[in-house]
């Protein structure tokens, strides 16, 4: 199981530490929640500070784009250092296309989907994914309550995933705590995203541990 600490919770005034702690605290990953105030209410940052992190870690950059038009940004984000780039189903009419101008950029793929967005699209690109990242919570925020019907979408994905002797990983996000996490891992999940239960209180390595463990 790898985890995922999401930096939107991570305290932003020492940007520096908080990937240092999460770093040392045995995170296999960092992710990087990108939002444009279109595809979802929030905005947060760009490539910017993508470029920023790249220097402060060698942890790979698991970059999730909550954005409208995400074929825009693909080569400034792989260009600052992403590792994966992540797009959404719901503002990809054509993935193939996106999925070969992501490739283009020699990074991982990934496709994510939001709470309400039926696991069909994804089958007939999976095996062109590095990636299937399934929302657990409506993007946009952290802190949010997990939403218990992704399990089920897990377990399908995870199903055509063994079926096809695919690699192609799980990660999940949204709503990660230890419980959520323990119901994660059965339904199949390889990569568990948390901001809050990772850098909302108490010790960084202790909360990846308790992931980890639950
Ligand atoms: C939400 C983001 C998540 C967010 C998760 O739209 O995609 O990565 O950071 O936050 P928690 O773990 O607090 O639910
Ligand atoms: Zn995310």
């Amino acid at each position: 199981m790898k985890i995922a600490p999401s930096l939107l919770a991570a305290d932003f005034t020492c940007l520096r530490t908080e990937v240092e702690k999460a770093e040392a605290g045995g995170a296999d990953l960092l992710h990087l929640d990108v939002m444009d105030g279109h595809f979802v209410p929030n905005i947060t940052f760009g490539p910017i500070v993508v470029k920023a992190v790249r220097k402060l870690t060698q942890l790979k950059l698991d970059v999730h784009l909550m954005i409208k038009q995400p074929a825009r940004y693909l080569e400034d984000f792989a260009a600052d250092g992403a590792d994966s780039i992540t797009v959404h189903a719901e503002v990809c009419p054509d993935l193939p296309g996106i999925i070969g101008q992501i490739r283009t950029q020699q990074v991982c793929v990934g496709v994510s989907l939001n709470p309400d967005t039926p696991v069909d699209v994804l089958k007939p690109v999976l095996e062109q994914l590095d990636l299937v990242l399934v929302m657990s919570v409506n993007p946009g925020f952290g802190g949010q309550t997990f939403i218990p019907s992704c399990l089920e979408k897990i377990r399908q994905v995870r199903q055509w995933i063994d079926q096809a002797g695919l690699k192609t990983e799980i990660e999940i996000d949204g709503g990660i705590w230890p419980q959520t996490a323990s119901e994660a891992k059965q339904a199949g999940v390889d990569i568990l995203v948390a901001g809050s239960a990772i850098f909302g209180s108490g010790d960084v390595a202790e909360n990846i541990r308790a992931l980890r463990n639950s």
